[in-house]
């Protein structure tokens, strides 16, 4: 695997400006959810690792986490079609709690709109997603998004929980790929 460097377009979005961001998310979401019932975290893998990570230990409220898996069946590791299939699913009811789903981006938004379809058939009190990035110009289908932390424009990047291929997930900033550089064979 080629070094990060090799094709590091530009930091989009630093380590500190990612921190400082998610206290301020906590910080709401902590004053939007206390007092309210049941919080539960679910965070989409593998992408929204580190930021769930981070995101809980910047919550002050109680709040419970969980974990889904999907793929969706898109064309390459790059595009996604709005057909999943569950590849890990939850191990709660989430009936009658406040769940907020919690991603690395929103692309197209059909993963996201085939997930919370799902969770909505299992009457969970409300539901909402929190989101580090959202690529807006790329969206093809509506979905509510309740906290974003960054708008990001139409660039493929990685880095903090995003995967080229795979890899680079454990890079504690958001980069841009140089797709000029980048060599998969290499
Ligand atoms: P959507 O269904 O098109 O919204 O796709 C969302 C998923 O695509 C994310 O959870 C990521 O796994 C992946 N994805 C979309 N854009 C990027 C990117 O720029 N870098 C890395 N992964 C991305
Ligand atoms: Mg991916």
């Amino acid at each position: 695997m080629q070094d990060y460097h090799d094709f590091l377009g530009e930091v989009l979005i630093s380590s500190e400006d990612l921190q400082r961001r998610i206290t301020e998310l906590g910080e709401q979401i902590s004053k939007d959810y206390a007092g309210k019932g049941e919080l539960l975290l679910i965070c989409i893998l593998r992408g929204g690792v580190l930021f769930l990570t981070d995101l809980m230990r910047q919550i002050s409220i109680p709040h419970a986490i969980e974990f889904m898996a999907v793929s969706s069946y898109g064309v390459g590791g790059r595009q996604s079609t709005g057909q999943i299939r569950i590849s890990l699913d939850l191990n709660v009811d989430i009936f009658n709690k406040h769940v907020l789903l919690v991603e690395d981006i929103i692309d197209s938004g059909h993963t996201l709109a085939a997930i919370l379809e799902l969770l909505s058939t299992r009457k969970p009190a409300s539901l909402n997603v929190c989101t580090l990035l959202d690529k807006v110009e790329r969206r093809e289908v509506e979905v509510p998004i309740k906290y974003c932390g960054f708008t990001i424009p139409n660039k493929f990047v990685f880095g903090y929980g995003l995967d080229i291929d795979d890899y680079y997930r454990n890079l504690p900033f958001i980069g841009v790929v140089d797709l000029n550089k980048y060599n998969p064979g290499s």
